[in-house]
């Protein structure tokens, strides 16, 4: 069965260059009709360019597909609301968000202002946030919406200078958890694209013999298809990069238990240090109390 997106509108932020402009070109070419939202701008979110939007829209109809730019900023609430506005005052629907914006402003921690933080997780954070809060009562009423969010390996793993990025890239993932099982009675899935590709952004990041082949266009399937119908997962990541995807998950190790009628030392902890530790027989990353009940249990402190 081919994926297509017929009588579907999405709209896809920051979508004048880079990941965004690709997604919105692979959704629009299967059927979609599609808001291009990107204020422009540099890197690092400073200045403005409506002529990245209006290209791009000016792409997806030469290949016969119906676009329309928006300019308005992510980062405010007023201009989420009037993205979100642009599609309905233009197709009266709206099912899809791809939550894609973002900038950098890196710098080491020791050096960074606390404007420079605070940018970065209104760009990333709330604007998927506002994004997602001026779509909530139209995909809940229509009970269907389909929003992928973006983080990124620089919040999941580290990154040297990205305190403000790495902060806001896995604080979506915390948004996407949340909001999966918000979503849950109204068909509204909600996903993160972990992504890597040459782009302006990472363009003096990615090693030389790789940068060929990591390929924008190659990251949008992963999202398209969580943008689909047939997506029936919520809260997941899904890594992609060069024509690699995976999904990417949180593990724990087994542990120690100790008996909760004792107290515990700090000595007794650091000796169970490298139990704690070993991860050489991982468990999904989840609620532990169940768990924890067994494990009880079997220690006969519960019943
Ligand atoms: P890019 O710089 O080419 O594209 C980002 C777009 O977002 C730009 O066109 C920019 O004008 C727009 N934008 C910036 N601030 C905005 C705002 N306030 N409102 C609306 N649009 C805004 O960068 P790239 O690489 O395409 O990044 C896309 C997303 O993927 C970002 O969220 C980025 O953090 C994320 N990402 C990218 C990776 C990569 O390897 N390229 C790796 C991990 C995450």
């Amino acid at each position: 069965m081919a994926i297509r997106f017929d009588n579907r509108v999405a709209i896809v932020t920051g979508a004048g260059a880079g990941l965004g402009e690709q997604h919105a070109k692979l959704l629009a070419s299967l059927g979609a009709k599609v808001v291009v939202n990107d204020p422009g701008g540099a890197v690092d979110g400073r200045g403005t360019a409506a002529a990245v939007a209006d290209k791009v829209v000016a792409e997806i109809k030469a290949a016969g597909g119906e676009a329309v730019a928006s300019y308005d900023s992510v980062a405010t609430w007023a201009g989420a609301q009037n993205i979100v506005k642009t599609a309905m005052d233009n197709w009266g629907r709206m099912d899809i968000l791809v939550a894609n914006a973002g900038i950098l402003r890196d710098k080491s921690f020791n050096n960074m202002d606390m404007e420079d933080f605070e940018v970065v997780m209104q760009v990333h954070l709330m604007g998927t946030v506002y994004c997602t809060k001026a779509a909530w009562q139209i995909m809940r009423s229509q009970r269907y919406g389909r929003v992928v969010v973006t983080t990124s390996g620089s919040g999941t793993v580290g990154n040297f200078g990205q305190a403000n990025y790495g902060a806001a890239k896995m604080a979506v993932n915390g948004f996407i958890n949340v909001m999966r099982h918000e979503g849950q009675n109204y068909n509204i899935k909600l996903n993160a694209i972990s992504p890597s590709a040459r782009t302006r952004m990472t363009e003096s990041l990615i090693p030389a013999e790789v940068a060929e082949w990591m390929k924008p266009e190659l990251v949008s399937p992963a999202v398209a298809y969580m943008c689909s119908e047939q997506c029936d997962f919520s809260g997941e990541i899904i890594g992609a990069n060069a024509g690699h995807y995976r999904r990417v998950k949180y593990f724990e190790a087994e542990g120690v238990q100790f008996d909760p009628a004792e107290p515990v030392t700090v000595d007794m902890f650091a000796e169970a240090l490298p139990k704690v530790m070993d991860i050489s027989h991982p468990i999904e990353h989840g609620m532990s109390s169940r768990r924890l009940a067994d494990r009880l249990k079997a220690m006969g402190r519960i019943k």
